[in-house]
């Protein structure tokens, strides 16, 4: 039983992916690229450094597997789940396209109950289509996905973008785009949303090339 937010992301994303046919876009920023995120390549040079070395990841919203593909090209055990089925699908034929593996499977991250955490947890652009009403499951769910001192990737849309889309909804810094709802969030609600459980070791910003948006990139990790 899906809830009405997850029903909302279900039908854009199935819309959106069914749509794709595996024709990516060229432009690597943005999330139907066949290239990985950027500040996700960054990522995986700073785990390299970090004195604990990570082993297992989580993609969550996994999307095309973009992401997924560059993490299993350095050598981690990848597991990817989205609520669309033909992400999903895509997603199994990029591994094989680029002769990788990794676990790829239909399941929103809100009722994910794996039998054990993940030593990194990969979130590239779900945060920021979540209400706001569902931050606090959100914090519970990560909390449980991620292995103590694990790592943290996020990706969100930034208040400090100059465009926010053409539709603005309710408070500021909401939008409804496509009935698909966006938020660009605040520093400071970042800071809430991970500050009390995680470090953050490094925050940019980082525009998205051709358009107003800016993203907010944080590797962070678990406190204990
Ligand atoms: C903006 S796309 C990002 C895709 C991918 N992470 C990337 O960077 O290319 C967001 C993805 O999250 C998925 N998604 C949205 N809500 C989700 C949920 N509750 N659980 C799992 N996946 C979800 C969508 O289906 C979509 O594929």
């Amino acid at each position: 039983m899906r809830t009405q937010y997850e029903q909302l992301e279900y039908e854009y994303y199935e819309t959106f992916w069914q749509s794709r046919n595996n024709g990516f876009s060229s432009n690597e920023n943005h999330y139907s690229s066949a290239i990985a995120f950027p500040g996700v390549v960054d990522f995986i040079a700073w785990l390299s450094d970090q004195d604990r070395k990570p082993r297992t990841v989580l993609d969550i919203g996994i999307g095309n597997g973009r992401n997924a593909v560059v993490f299993a090209q350095a050598g981690y055990t990848v597991t990817g789940i989205d609520i669309a089925p033909s992400a999903i699908e895509i997603a199994q034929k990029n591994a094989a396209e680029n002769n990788v593996t990794y676990t790829a499977r239909v399941q929103s991250f809100f009722s994910y109950t794996p039998k054990q955490a993940f030593d990194v947890v990969v979130d590239c652009g779900l945060l920021h289509h979540a209400r706001k009403q569902e931050w606090r499951h959100y914090q519970e769910q990560l909390d449980r996905v991620c292995a103590p001192c694990g790592y943290v990737f996020l990706k969100v849309f930034s208040s400090a973008s100059p465009y926010l889309f053409e539709r603005t909804y309710g408070a500021r810094n909401w939008t409804l785009y496509e009935q698909h709802y966006n938020h660009f969030f605040t520093d400071n609600e970042l800071e809430l949303i991970l500050g009390d459980r995680y470090t953050i070791h490094e925050q940019y910003y980082l525009p998205k090339s051709d358009s107003g948006i800016v993203y907010t990139v944080i590797f962070a990790q678990k406190k204990s």
